[in-house]
């Protein structure tokens, strides 16, 4: 079933970047109804919102043209998470103290689902101890704030009181609405990324790899209550909000942290596209070009799953990924057992919606005796499954 957002938009500068939220939770299949404060209608119009989301934007508590004479309430019943985007200095106080002079305020008190706060505003209005003691009240009433960012304002200050950025805000609602327990206190280590392996000062050899699949199945096992260890190559995508980051970008440093982290771990899944071999030397210079040719010569780098495999403890569970251009579910059987995986994920290049860089993937997902195909997910649906998957191999392991 759709879950229901309720965003409050209340009167600072930054109420515009509410668009881009409300616009972008529902590409989630989520169900946003917005309300407004009067003073936010002077910098957006309700319209916009009402465009946006789908649903009428209420902004007046004794609104004569509402059907609905007990709006607040409604609103209130009907949201699974309320979110104050971005909450000024007044509102903040408002709610903290059980204020109800708007549709905002009193819809926020009547709300009985998980609150949010995105404060934004000016840095000393931020860093007054009223508004500082409001915040405490704020985290004592169990309101989770979406911390300001630190940058230049709208006022010409510089300072913290920059609403958070609209994609960790989004994390924060998704994380708040999906999260659920059946990871809770499990260590989950993932592997993402390319690897870079150096030429020399300048150059390396290295592959496709965006990141996208290990760090969404990061974000699902955090969703999952896990406590997540994310080793990546270097990637141009945000790191998951909660995870443990290891940056390297070779695979002999991928593989010196991943043994080191693998000791801590219940579940382990190596979704990096590891560079099978290395320049047999970095140059320490430049190399310089000349009309010559040039070979290469190239060394195998260490198998990191293949280790990880051989060293597993009893109650581990490890995945691996394949990426095959052809005869994927043979290879991937292959791997699964020359690397003693419990589990392992073949994706095929050749295929549109699967492999490097899209947002969906398409999989046959083996276990030790047996293999399915999966239908095309998204790439976070499918981290779902592998650690649901996970799961039962370890619950079934402590059977035997
Ligand atoms: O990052 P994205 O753009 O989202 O793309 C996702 C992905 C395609 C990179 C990912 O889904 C994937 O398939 N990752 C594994 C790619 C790969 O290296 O496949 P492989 O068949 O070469 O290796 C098999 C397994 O051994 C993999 O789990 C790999 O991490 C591991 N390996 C490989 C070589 C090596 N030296 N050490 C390893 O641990």
């Amino acid at each position: 079933m759709k879950k229901n957002v309720l965003i409050g938009v209340t009167g600072g500068i930054a109420a515009y970047k509410a668009l881009d939220l409300v616009s972008s939770l529902k590409k989630k299949d989520l169900q946003i109804k917005v309300m407004m404060t009067k003073n936010a209608c002077e910098f957006v119009s309700p319209l916009s919102f009402r465009t946006l989301s789908g649903h009428p934007c209420e902004v007046d508590l004794f609104d004569k043209t509402n059907e609905d004479p007990i709006s607040h309430i409604s609103l209130a019943k009907w949201a699974d998470l309320v979110v104050l985007v971005p909450c000024t200095a007044n509102v903040l106080a408002k709610v903290v103290h059980g204020i109800c002079d708007d549709l905002v305020s009193t819809t926020f008190l009547a709300c009985h689902c998980p609150k949010m706060i995105a404060p934004a505003m000016n840095v000393h209005m931020y860093e007054n101890p009223v508004t500082q003691r409001n915040l405490a009240l704020a985290k004592d009433l169990s309101y989770q704030i979406i911390e300001p960012e630190v940058g230049h304002l709208a006022c010409n200050d510089t300072g913290k009181g920059k609403l958070a950025n609209v994609k960790d805000i989004e994390e924060a609602i998704l994380h708040s609405l999906c999260h659920n327990d059946q990871l809770n206190h499990k260590h989950v280590l993932i592997s993402a990324g390319p690897t870079q392996e150096a030429l020399d000062p300048v150059r390396f050899i290295s592959n496709h790899s965006s990141g996208k699949q290990g760090y969404a199945i990061a974000r699902a096992a955090l969703n999952m209550g896990a406590k997540v260890t994310l080793v990546s190559g270097p990637v141009n995508i945000p790191a998951p909000k909660g995870a443990a980051m290891i940056f390297v970008q070779s695979a002999e440093e991928m593989f010196e942290a991943m043994k080191e982290q693998s000791l801590k771990a219940d579940y382990i899944i190596m979704a990096a596209a590891v560079a099978d071999y290395r320049p047999s030397q970095k140059a320490a210079e430049k190399i310089k070009k000349s009309a010559a040719d040039k070979t290469l010569q190239m060394i195998p780098n260490p198998d990191i799953l293949a280790w990880i495999g051989q060293h597993k403890k009893e109650n581990q569970v490890v995945c691996g990924f394949a990426m095959e251009t052809s005869d994927l579910d043979k290879h991937a059987k292959e791997k699964l057992e020359k690397k003693n995986c419990d589990l392992l994920i073949g994706n095929n290049l050749t295929v549109e919606g699967a492999g490097f860089k899209t947002d969906t993937n398409i999989v046959s997902l083996l276990k030790k005796d047996s293999i399915e195909h999966l239908p095309k997910c998204t790439k976070e649906e499918l981290g779902i499954r592998i650690l649901e998957t996970m799961k039962e191999i370890e619950e079934e392991k402590k059977k035997c």
